[in-house]
């Protein structure tokens, strides 16, 4: 039997994850959208691109969400995307609600199905879709530090002209401005950063990550960024599918790890076939550790604007 996957939102990431899902053969994809027609024309656009691609993943669009039933995870992707000088909290109200109604389509028809959450503000959202669903912890957890972690990864293989794939490091935190790329664990090919690249540089890159979903959101204008955003939710969905026991960093529900109770943060995790198998408690430097509790600050002050 085929694997299945759904993808809930029609818009430019969850398009580009079903695209990705498709081609690869992970999964037979349903994409839902409640906009008549797109996600109907979407699929079968991307249906009648197999026999050239040469893939034979099936892909279906629908306006009918009982169809996700039978789905071994759900990508959430649903929700309004960014304008210039919006924070991602500014979203938070439209889509809690958006993701609420999600959630409990998913408990209804796919309650065996696993939830990575790609809507912002990420964290919130995942944690949101964790509350409404009831689904247990490792079940539910949301894309954004491996997205975090490729910007700060082409960054720095663009400024030490070296192949990006010798760049190993990791972006820990909300996926806001004060997220937390782990600079101590920066290493090319083994040889920590800090030998390669000064400080100041250093610090360049680690701020320009921080702002890198602006960055893109500022030169798209209309929307925000796709192609990185889709890539990383989509090596999550293989990292499950495969159960590569791969370690990435995931928003994952926080129950005392780094010191933060009761928060979707981003943090070191094992995924595989079950979820979040494993949170990995790092040491921090004390400037990584107190960052990485004001970020999950921030997303607690979110919580409580949907939850009180
Ligand atoms: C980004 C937005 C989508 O980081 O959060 O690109």
């Amino acid at each position: 039997m085929h694997n299945k996957v759904a993808v809930i939102g029609s818009g430019f990431v969850g398009s580009t994850v079903a695209q990705r899902i498709v081609e690869k053969e992970l999964a037979d994809v349903v994409l839902v959208d409640i906009v008549e027609g797109v996600p109907q024309g979407k699929g079968l656009d991307m249906l009648q691109s197999g026999p050239v691609e040469g893939f034979s993943s099936y892909i279906k669009g629908t306006n009918d969400f009982s169809e996700i039933a039978g789905s071994s995870i759900v990508v959430v992707t649903a929700g309004l995307a960014r304008k210039p000088g919006m924070t991602r909290e500014d979203l938070v109200q439209t889509n809690a609600k958006i993701i609420s109604g999600v959630a409990e389509n998913i408990k209804q028809y796919a309650p065996e199905a696993m939830i990575i959450m790609v809507t912002n503000p990420l964290d919130v959202m995942t944690y949101t879709a964790f509350k409404i669903s009831g689904f247990a912890a490792n079940k539910v957890f949301g894309m954004a530090g491996v997205l975090d972690t490729a910007r700060y990864r082409t960054f720095l293989a663009l400024e030490l002209g070296v192949c990006v794939n010798d760049i190993q490091a990791m972006v820990l935190g909300g996926h806001g401005d004060e997220m937390v790329p782990l600079v101590d664990y920066t290493t090319v090919s083994g040889i920590p950063v800090r030998n390669l690249l000064d400080e100041a540089k250093i610090q360049e890159i680690v701020l320009r990550t921080r702002k890198g979903g602006g960055e893109i959101v500022g030169l798209l204008k209309t929307g925000s960024a796709y192609y990185a955003p889709s890539a990383a939710a989509v090596q999550m969905v293989e990292a499950v599918l495969k159960d590569q026991k791969r370690l990435l960093p995931v928003a994952a529900l926080l129950t005392g790890q780094y010191g933060i109770h009761d928060a979707y943060v981003g943090v070191p995790a094992v995924i595989g076939a079950n979820g979040v198998e494993r949170i990995i408690e790092l040491p921090l430097n004390s400037d990584d550790k107190n960052q990485l509790v004001a970020s999950s600050e921030i997303i607690k002050e979110n919580i409580k604007l949907i939850f009180g």
